[in-house]
């Protein structure tokens, strides 16, 4: 008899989708494959567009989710690095294993184009996992392959972090978090905005330098000026998008560095001028995530600095749709997990 395995997938309804819970045949591993047991999940931004439909992209029947960590217990025909009991994360480009991004990975990024990790059991690339240190926790984990990825990426990779430098962080959601717990841990000095001050306390706490409320200071890049001697940040983690974007050319430095990569206020076109990266000799390094070698990179720079993602709240698998809604919210401070 076929076991069936408890997922949740995206429905169309009106202009949108809904999540359902459903069953399906527990698949079996290819060539090349490996079956995962899922033990954790956690949301991004990114599973409220596609649930939302805001990038306008077809996800009917998609399983949702990027993130996710678990167990090995079965390999494919040639699978050899990797055995039952083996604990993993999938890597977000399933085929995107180093160097510099190629357009083919657009076909291969988990709960986007092809299915993602929430359900019981899900088939990996055998080339697109990573180990899990025995430090962490399967729920730590999951937090990692969407938004630690893509601040290991742009701070690291891209942003060639100098000890020292100065950074800032929008928000307070899951990238910036991990980019103040990062970019801390390397010496850097992190300027965190919120627009709630409970949650400057604890990113003070977590070793913030400074920290401004954005909703109390609306001219929020003036206080950034005057935080680093009229000199600007080294590196601006720019996660908002349009409506954020000309305070961040006010913010960065000369010879600093823009990390987009978010749509926090929309998929709109910026109105404001580019004319200050010029005048600044700045640039701008567009941002998707990163690469399974990325992600080993990561890996072990956390395990050198003892470092633990920050887990807002856990939520069940039959409790998805509220994690959904907690996380539209905003209310969270890190991450937001789902136990499978
Ligand atoms: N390019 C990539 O590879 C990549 C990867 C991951 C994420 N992203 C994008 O990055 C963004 C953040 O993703 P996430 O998963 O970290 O989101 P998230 O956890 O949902 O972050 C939500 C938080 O962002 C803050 N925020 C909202 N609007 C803001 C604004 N106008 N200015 C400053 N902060 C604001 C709020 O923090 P407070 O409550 O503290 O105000 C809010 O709680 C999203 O747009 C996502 O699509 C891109």
């Amino acid at each position: 008899m076929t076991d069936l395995d408890r997922i949740w997938q995206l429905q169309p309804e009106g202009q949108a989708y809904r999540l359902e819970q459903t069953t399906r045949p527990r698949p079996v591993p290819g060539a090349g494959e490996v079956l995962v047991r899922v033990h954790a999940v956690s949301l991004n931004y990114r599973d409220l567009i596609n649930l939302r439909n805001t990038a306008g992209r077809n996800v009917t029947g998609r399983i949702p989710a990027s993130d996710g960590a678990g167990v090995v217990v079965a390999c494919g025909p040639g699978v050899s690095n990797w055995t039952p009991g083996d604990r993993v994360c999938g890597s977000f480009f399933q085929t995107w294993e180093s160097g510099p991004f190629e357009v083919r990975h657009h076909q291969h990024d988990l709960g986007g184009t092809i299915d993602g990790m929430l359900a019981e059991h899900v088939l990996l690339s055998a080339t697109g996992m990573v180990r899990i240190p025995d430090y962490l926790s399967d729920a730590e984990a999951a937090t990692l392959p969407c938004a630690a990825v893509t601040a290991w990426q742009s701070l690291f990779v891209r942003g060639q972090l100098q000890r020292d430098a100065t950074v800032l962080a929008l928000g307070t959601g899951g990238v910036s978090v991990f980019v103040l717990q990062l970019a801390t841990a390397a010496g850097a000095r992190v300027i965190i905005t919120s627009s709630r001050d409970e949650k400057l306390v604890r990113a003070r706490e977590l070793g913030a330098w400074q920290t401004i409320n954005y909703s109390a200071t609306p001219d929020w890049e003036k206080e950034v000026w005057q935080m680093t001697g009229h000199q600007g940040v080294d590196h601006v983690m720019e996660v908002g998008g349009p409506g954020t974007l000309e305070k961040s050319l006010k913010s960065v430095s000369a010879s600093g560095q823009i990390a987009l990569i978010g749509v926090l206020t929309g998929f709109g076109a910026p109105s404001c001028s580019l004319f200050p990266l010029v005048a600044k000799n700045a640039r701008f390094d567009g941002i998707y995530v990163g690469s399974r070698t990325d992600f080993e990179h990561l890996m072990a720079f956390m395990t050198t600095h003892q470092i633990h993602p920050v887990i807002d709240r856990e939520f069940s698998f039959a409790e998805t749709p509220a994690a959904y809604e907690y996380l539209a919210s905003g209310d969270h401070f890190g991450k937001i997990v789902i136990r499978v």
